[in-house]
């Protein structure tokens, strides 16, 4: 079907026209905060809920997120990814509590710092020392200067479909109209120095063998390889021969390899990927979960490349701050989200896979059983649904020209009480019980039928 088609659909559709009424008639003040904050604000923060307009959120609880509008949904946006308990887990309340009550930014670090770091050592033996900053986005970039100081070397290499953060660095992406198996680089969006994607940065092909071509080829100016362990845009965990070769690679040719768990540290297992899989990478950057809900971002790794945050043994020193890094807040949450997990991480990680498995699979098999072209991808408790009928090897086989159903798709799952966030990319909690879990099972399924209702899919 093409787009003018598509949107005729939609413009006249019975479900569609009926969801939008829904939705914004009980949406009415979030329909005025939207109005007046276009007066202020250059941007909502982004892939926000849009649909039909962008939702404010008062409250949280568990699976759960209640809007200014009094109406609750159950929470796929799971934070954009730390929320691995769910929301407000009382272990972090209490702990935020008590230290508000000592005062929460000081600027000279305290003892949590320490503590934190301990625990994300226990968690991953392979890191022996790391430094905190506020965001995935600083600890990538940090982890690509470490990198290029640590090695001489100037150009980090990263995947196709894969996401670090914003970053000028991070912004390079494959130009989706060059060969798949030797991608060429190009900036995203404006104000990224093209020469950023020409001289310093490499685009490898994602679960594709020439990926270790390049990376031979160009192992003398190459610093660091640096990997998702699970695309989000891609969530799968099926690629321990990728990996394992990778690693190996790397090694062989003198080229660090990075392994970026922002998104899947504490949540994929309570090791992280690097557990899942066994492999130990030389650096590491963790975010979202570690922080408890709070901004953080972790680098960490060997030793001798560690030490260029310090100079420490004759390391080449590179320059870091944060006026917030480490800051009491972030700390007291993460100790408090991250010993509980320790805890009790026999039943959490078990129980996420599980009910990650089940989401995947009952609403594959309902996709299966009414011909409906989409598949819902997960890692566990990580899923992104793709509405394509080709299999989906690497981020490059989503066909995009579905992205106008697969809009109207959120929209009607929000009709449903769920929410996904505009990212697309959603998530499961230790919060969200198994009966949450059938809910989200069944409002799919409402979903998609909506959709054929109108004649979508
Ligand atoms: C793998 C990965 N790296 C880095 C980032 C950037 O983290 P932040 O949004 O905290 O800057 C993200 C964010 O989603 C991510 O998923």
């Amino acid at each position: 079907m093409n787009q003018v088609a598509l949107d005729e659909k939609i413009l006249r559709g019975e479900k569609s026209q009926a969801v939008r009424k829904k939705l914004i008639g009980r949406t009415p003040k979030s329909a005025k905060v939207s109005r007046d904050g276009k007066m202020s604000l250059a941007q909502e923060v982004v892939q926000t809920v849009d649909l039909p307009h962008p939702i404010y959120i008062d409250s949280a609880e568990g699976p759960y997120l209640n809007d200014i509008d009094g109406n609750q949904y159950i929470d796929l946006t799971g934070g954009f990814g730390p929320n691995v308990l769910g929301n407000r887990p009382e272990v972090v309340e209490r702990a935020l509590g008590s230290q508000v009550e000592k005062g929460w930014h000081f600027g000279i670090p305290t003892s949590g710092q320490e503590q934190l770091s301990v625990l994300i050592k226990e968690a991953d033996p392979s890191v022996d020392k790391l430094v905190f900053c506020n965001s995935g986005t600083e600890a990538t970039m940090y982890a690509f200067r470490a990198a290029r100081a640590f090695s001489g070397k100037k150009v980090v290499a990263l995947f196709d479909g894969s996401y670090h953060g914003v970053s000028d660095y991070a912004l390079v992406k494959a130009d989706a109209k060059s060969d798949r198996s030797r991608p060429t680089s190009t900036t995203l969006g404006s104000g990224v120095p093209g020469v950023v994607a020409d001289e310093l940065m490499l685009m490898l092909p994602y679960r594709d063998d020439t990926a270790f071509d390049l990376i031979r080829e160009r192992k003398d100016e190459l610093a660091m390889v640096v990997v998702e362990p699970v695309q989000s845009s891609n969530p799968r965990l099926d690629n321990q021969d990728f990996f394992s070769q990778l690693r190996e690679v790397c090694t062989e040719c003198g080229v660090l390899l990075m392994f970026d768990e922002v998104i899947t540290g504490f949540r994929i297992a309570y090791g992280s990927c690097k557990e899942y899989y066994g492999i130990e990478p030389d650096l590491v950057t963790y975010g979202k979960a570690v922080g408890g809900g709070l901004p953080i971002g972790v680098v960490g790794g060997r030793k001798d490349i560690m030490d260029t945050f310090s100079g420490a043994d004759g390391a080449p020193f590179i320059f870091t701050g944060g006026t917030f890094s480490g800051n009491p807040l972030t700390m007291s949450a993460g100790i408090a989200a991250i010993q509980y997990m320790k805890d009790n991480k026999d039943e959490i990680y078990p129980y996420l896979k599980t009910q990650g498995d089940r989401l995947g699979r009952e609403v594959n098999q309902f996709c299966r059983l009414e011909n409906i072209p989409a598949k819902l991808m997960n890692a566990a408790s990580m899923f992104h649904l793709v509405f394509s009928s080709n299999e989906v090897n690497s981020a490059r086989d989503i066909d995009s020209s579905l992205r106008t159903v697969e809009r109207e798709f959120y929209l009607h799952l929000l009709g449903h009480d769920v929410l996904v966030p505009g990212i697309h990319l959603a998530f499961i909690s230790w919060a969200h019980t198994e009966a949450v879990v059938e809910e989200v099972i069944n409002a799919f399924q409402l979903a998609f039928m909506d959709l054929r209702h109108d004649g979508l899919i």
